[in-house]
């Protein structure tokens, strides 16, 4: 007989109809649950004049208002969980770059409802039950590491927890135990490969057969690089500790389009950052969640901050999102030009005689942002120094014609770039504070 998880969730299934009216019932239950259990949302909503009752279709959730990190902090540390702190069974935390860290909850059923969503996430990714798969996320109070290994689990694979650094290890771990699956950071991962390349062995051979990578925006072109230097299917895996973690939305291995969002779990919107409306489907824009099943701490309607679209379902009938383009956060304004460090990651990568490892730094001359732009050229080509400017010269006017902004081109040499262990930090601001 097959696994049970083998196959699809009967939802994966369902009919848009059959997905929305169930939509509809878990909104109006969770917006009752945040009214009637959090003061935090209780207040909220009051403030708003808005009560759930008025939730009546599922387009009434733009009456409610918006939740932000903000409102975490604010609220540190339990102070939005909508359950008494006895039915807490776990917490994450992330400390972000400024201020408090946010805190976020979870009873038994949303432990639950994330290892499944996780669990579905791998094997749209291609997973199966009996495979093995090896972590490089992160474990402790990020989501990466713990919410991907309850999902392999759950998924019925044989999980190895090696969590993120001791990269020598890493390499030993997968030539020894032969993964076919790898939940990692792509910056991490890149950093793997090269150390399985600098330890003698060639990518291509090992067991690698799937990449499961997010936590951080990463391009299709970066896409392309991993698959043909590691012989392997890469798919994207997105999701956010304030609205579960990992496991939120899954790129499908069949179709590599775009992320499927698990709707029945996590009801996605497209709002205009600015203006707060929201926008139709197929416009850029900001993403915003509402959970939809989560008990210890609901999430309404939720600024994620990341920008993206919503699309039409493919493989499956959830809608889809696009490729994060980035955070608004890491937008550059650069001489009036938005920036987002994917775009320079796009160029870099058309470019075979530079290294995927960049980093960008954000300084300050006169009363005018400016960009470094600083890349490793790859280890074997050993270029002579007239040879290095011409390279430079060449991404500088890649850079200034498909992006538009005039950048400093720093060629690096192998190895100079900074290395990340899990997210990677791509940009450096030294820009005075103001
Ligand atoms: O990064 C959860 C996660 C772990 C997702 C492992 C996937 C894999 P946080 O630390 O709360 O949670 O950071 C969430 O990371 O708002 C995005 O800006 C970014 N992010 C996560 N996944 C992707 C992705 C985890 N696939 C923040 N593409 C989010 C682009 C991503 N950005």
């Amino acid at each position: 007989m097959s696994h049970p998880r083998a196959e699809l969730d009967p939802i994966e299934k369902a009919s848009i109809d059959e997905l929305r009216t169930l939509q509809l019932e878990r909104m109006q239950w969770s917006l009752n649950h945040a009214y009637n259990n959090s003061p935090f949302y209780r207040a909220r909503f009051d403030e708003a004049g808005v009560h759930p009752d008025d939730l009546k279709s599922l387009a009434d959730l733009g009456k409610f208002p918006f939740t932000n990190k903000q409102d975490l902090r604010d609220n540190y540390p339990f102070k939005m969980f909508a359950v008494p702190k006895q039915q807490v069974v776990r917490v994450h935390a992330s400390s972000g770059t400024t201020g408090k860290a946010t805190v976020v909850g979870y009873t038994q059923n949303d432990i639950d409802t994330w290892a499944n969503a996780v669990a579905r996430s791998i094997r749209a990714g291609g997973g199966r039950p009996g495979d093995t798969c090896h972590i490089s996320y992160g474990y402790g109070l990020f989501t990466g590491g713990l919410g991907a290994h309850y999902g392999a689990e759950r998924l019925g694979c044989t999980v190895i927890p090696m969590s993120g650094g001791q990269t020598e290890k890493q390499v030993q771990l997968i030539a020894d135990f032969e993964p076919r699956i790898i939940m990692v950071t792509p910056s991490y991962f890149l950093n793997i490969i090269d150390e399985m390349e600098r330890q003698g062995l060639n990518p291509k051979k090992s067991s690698l057969e799937i990449g499961i990578f997010g936590a951080e925006p990463w391009t299709n072109a970066m896409r392309l690089e991993m698959e043909e230097r590691v012989g392997i299917d890469a798919v994207d895996i997105y999701g956010l500790s304030e609205v579960i973690g990992p496991g939120v939305a899954q790129e499908c291995i069949e179709s590599k389009d775009g992320l499927t969002i698990w709707e029945d779990l996590f009801y996605p919107e497209i709002i205009d950052p600015v203006t707060g409306e929201v926008v139709a489907d197929g416009e850029p824009g900001e993403l915003v969640f509402t959970s939809l099943t989560k008990e210890a701490l609901p999430m309404i309607r939720y600024r994620t901050r990341d920008l993206t679209r919503l699309l039409p379902g493919s493989v499956r009938t959830m809608r889809r999102m696009d490729k994060i383009t980035g955070r608004s956060d890491d937008m550059m304004i650069i001489r009036g030009v938005n920036v987002f460090p994917t775009q320079i990651e796009e160029i870099i990568l058309t470019m075979p005689q530079l290294s995927p490892h960049y980093q960008l730094e954000l300084y300050r001359e006169g009363h005018l942002d400016k960009l470094k732009v600083f890349v490793e050229q790859k280890e074997h080509i050993g270029l002579d120094s007239n040879q290095q400017e011409a390279l430079a010269n060449t991404l500088w006017h890649k850079i200034k014609s498909y992006v538009g902004i005039s950048t400093q081109v720093m060629l690096c040499k192998p190895g100079q770039v900074d290395r990340s262990q899990g997210k990677a930090q791509r940009v450096i601001d030294k820009r005075p504070k103001s």
